[in-house]
């Protein structure tokens, strides 16, 4: 598969998006969600994956178990967003689902979810991880993925992490033999504002009963907490026995050493430069962040969080 060329990013509707997430809008704005469909939404690196594996296996563990060995995670919880070239399209993939309920992901910000989520009631479950972490996590992503726009340098992405806008900067090139030249470069964060995006689906939880809105440091601290009240607000009862099946096989080392989970067979993903399951902790962030960057970082956080009610944790 020849590997697709690094993506720019434009305003869409006011979000910073790129064509691979909007060149099948039409199809993803008209998807006919179910009433029994299970929703998975989250900022890009809040733990996505992790929460897809865990309610597949809590659906499908004990029933399918050949499709753990077999079909990679991606085709079991379909990305209904993304389009690559000569790729199936994510609606094309949850359309060819079989299974009942239907466990599909998104990353859109509350407004561009299909409406036909909300008219049918379907159940969500939203991720939000402390943004430290997720500018991390997603810094590292980007550098690994040719689906994701250029991230630049650690400091020039924070930047762009806290703008959460595109943004045109001049960088450094090597052009093989010394670094020397200069080249405008578009980069940003695709999927626009984490602050817009975690508050955002906060507000929509206030009216819509159907969304349970969880941690990645509530994961962290307790899976087995978190796994009960996933199985609440989904009406399941695993036994004990399957639960704790459920709470080993998600383990970060198990899931790493999972080929079907961790992304190893994606082409257009180079695990040499950073693997996709990469810490799995709480406060990476303090080898990243420099002193400076945390101060402005925090100070910027409390004016754009100052009318939220959300309290996410960067460290345990
Ligand atoms: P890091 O880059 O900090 O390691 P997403 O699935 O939304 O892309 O999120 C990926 C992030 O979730 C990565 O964070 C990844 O390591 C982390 N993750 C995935 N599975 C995990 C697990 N079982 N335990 C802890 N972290 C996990």
């Amino acid at each position: 598969m020849e590997l697709p060329p690094r993506p720019t990013l434009f305003d869409f509707h006011g979000v910073s998006m790129s064509k691979y997430f909007t060149d099948n809008w039409d199809n993803v704005q008209n998807f006919q969600a179910r009433p029994d469909d299970v929703l998975i939404a989250t900022y890009p690196k809040a733990g996505t994956t992790w929460v897809s594996y865990i309610l597949d296996l809590l659906y499908f563990g004990q029933t399918c178990p050949e499709r753990q060995a077999s079909v990679p995670l991606q085709q079991r919880v379909p990305f209904l967003d993304i389009s690559l070239p000569s790729l199936p399209t994510g609606t094309d993939l949850a359309e060819q689902l079989s299974t009942t309920p239907r466990l599909i992901k998104t990353h859109l910000p509350v407004q561009f979810v299909p409406k036909s989520f909300w008219e049918q009631s379907s159940r969500i479950v939203y991720v939000a991880r402390n943004a430290k972490d997720n500018a991390v996590s997603f810094y590292h992503f980007s550098r690994m993925n040719r689906a994701a726009p250029e991230p630049g340098d650690w400091n020039t992405y924070l930047r762009n992490f806290m703008d959460g806008k595109g943004a045109f900067r001049a960088q450094h090139y090597s052009n093989g033999a010394h670094w020397s030249k200069h080249l405008l470069v578009h980069i940003s964060v695709v999927f626009g504002s984490w602050y817009d995006h975690v508050n955002g689906w906060w507000q929509k939880k206030q009216t819509y009963s159907n969304i349970h809105y969880m941690f990645y440091e509530d994961l962290i601290e307790d899976c087995g907490r978190e796994i009960d009240r996933l199985c609440s607000f989904l009406g399941l009862s695993p036994t004990l026995e399957e639960k704790n099946r459920v709470m080993t096989d998600v383990k970060f080392d198990n899931m790493r050493q999972d080929q079907m989970i961790s992304f190893t067979t994606v082409k257009y993903m180079d695990q040499s430069i950073s693997p996709f399951l990469r810490r799995g902790k709480v406060g990476d962030w303090k080898n990243h962040f420099t002193v400076a960057q945390n101060e402005e970082f925090d100070e910027d956080y409390k004016q754009k969080m100052k009318n939220s009610s959300l309290t996410l944790r960067t460290e345990l």
